[in-house]
């Protein structure tokens, strides 16, 4: 008779304790344990992944002379993204967790790829039903015949399938919907995810089967749950963008068999995710005339540089307090710019409405944006418009200086590429510098007014 046991979890970062706890003493939350029943049962018990075999194989230490290994062959997907934040493909027996917030999008990106695949792929979903996933898959342009589809929850049902089928790729839709019946908890609770995940990544190890894993993600931004499931899979990729907008970014955040620099652009339309390689060319808007407040701005999203478009408007305040909205784009950063602005540049921007946009719903984080940003406001402050085929790159301090950024020649190249005629950027980052290599005229600037002086 199997002994039933009770644990409390915490069910922001999975700490266990055997008594309730007011907050947890790992990650400093408040009331996030839940009492969660735990059966052990014998171990030999069937459900999961072949225990009463791979136990009985002792492991003995080895010198690391003595271990040979064959690099495995990885398998190149259609998808061009996905090879990429996956550091050059899929790697054999890895397991890849796919996180992001509902209706992204996640189901229809691994659809697609399991679809593109010419190995046999199984697609377990715990979410929706068979016709539910035909459905999805007749609305899509990529068409294919490896893939099997698998309604199921329980893991000991999904392995015993396994077994029979042996695909090639695994993909379950999505982790929180899995339940193992050593635990008796129920779904989606930290307890079942780990060990779900624990069981799938037996498979995989053991296998040499790739297992890709849809996990939800909470309104924190966190994992639902189980921040546990991140470090126990080798490859954690986020699916993140405005859900009415229609680019969505693919963004390795641990990898470990690649870099976690890497991103992905897709593009979500009526039939399917479209791949979108040269990023830069959509996110500049075509307009036929120059608009004050509108400015390009050189980033980089992860290792890849993209030109991106900054708009402003600054009108003056009809209420009493000013209003400062930003979409894109840090709030607290565009305030900090304001002042720096008012204070170093003497512009009145304390009674002026100041709204702020990055054009196609995308986050930029890259401070090589600010000296973009100044000269939106500035251009939508004083009406003057800025030509369409300058663009910035730079850091702005709290001294009103320019300051350099990283990897100032892949942004001058694909400003060049795209067509720019003229970029600003700090007179700090020109060190070694060559600038007759590119065509495009490069300013190298110390301050800010010795920007606005030329350009406005
Ligand atoms: P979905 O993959 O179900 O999201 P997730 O699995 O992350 O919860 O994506 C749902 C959204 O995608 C839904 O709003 C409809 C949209 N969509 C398209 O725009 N085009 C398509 O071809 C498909 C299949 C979905
Ligand atoms: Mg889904």
């Amino acid at each position: 008779m199997a002994k039933v046991k009770t644990t409390y979890f915490c069910q922001n970062c999975g700490h266990q304790s055997p008594k309730w706890l007011g907050r947890c003493p790992s990650c400093g939350d408040w009331n996030t344990f839940v009492e969660e029943l735990i059966e052990k049962e014998d171990k030999n018990e069937k459900g999961s992944w072949r225990v009463s075999t791979t136990q009985k194989v002792l492991n003995k230490p080895k010198a690391i002379t003595e271990i040979t290994y064959s690099e495995q062959p990885r398998t190149i997907t259609k998808d061009k993204e996905l090879n990429r934040v996956l550091g050059g493909g899929i790697v054999p027996g890895s397991m890849v967790l796919i996180g992001g917030e509902p209706g992204i999008g996640k189901s229809t990106l691994m659809l697609q790829i399991a679809l593109s695949l010419p190995s046999r792929v199984l697609y377990v979903s715990g979410e929706e039903s068979e016709q539910q996933i035909k459905m999805r898959a007749e609305r899509m342009t990529t068409k294919g015949d490896n893939c099997f589809i698998l309604s199921e929850t329980s893991t000991h049902n999904i392995f015993k399938q396994i077994e029979q089928f042996e695909p090639d790729i695994l993909v379950i839709d999505s982790i929180q919907t899995l339940q193992s019946n050593l635990i008796e908890s129920a779904a989606g609770s930290v307890s079942q995810v780990r060990e779900c995940t624990a069981e799938l990544m037996k498979y995989a190890k053991e296998s040499g089967t790739p297992v890709f894993m849809i996990g939800h993600i909470t309104k924190e931004g966190t994992l639902a749950g189980p921040k546990v499931l991140e470090h126990m899979v080798d490859t954690v990729l986020q699916f993140e963008g405005d859900r009415h907008m229609a680019y969505r970014i693919l963004r390795t955040t641990k990898n470990r068999f690649g870099s976690t620099s890497e991103l992905g652009i897709y593009e979500m339309q009526g039939s399917g995710l479209r791949e979108v390689s040269n990023p830069s060319e959509i996110l500049i808007s075509q307009r036929e005339e120059e608009l004050s407040g509108s400015t390009i701005g050189a980033m980089l999203e992860g290792n890849r540089p993209l030109l991106i478009e900054i708009q402003s408007l600054v009108s003056p305040a009809t209420y009493g307090t000013p209003q400062r909205s930003s979409t894109g784009f840090d709030a607290k950063r565009l305030n900090m710019l304001l002042a720096v602005l008012e204070k170093r540049g003497g512009i009145r921007l304390g009674v002026q409405d100041v709204f702020l946009n990055i054009a196609g719903g995308l986050k930029v984080e890259d401070p090589a944006i600010d000296l973009a940003v100044c000269a939106s406001i500035v251009s939508s402050y004083e009406d003057i418009s800025i030509p369409h085929t300058t663009c910035f790159a730079a850091e702005v301090g709290l001294g009103g200086e320019v300051r350099a950024v990283n990897r100032i020649e892949n942004r001058i190249s694909e400003a060049e590429k795209l067509g720019f005629k003229e970029i600003y950027i700090s007179k700090y980052n020109t060190k070694g510098l060559d600038f007759k290599q590119f065509n495009i005229r490069v300013h190298a600037v110390a301050k800010l007014e010795e920007i606005f002086a030329q350009i406005l």
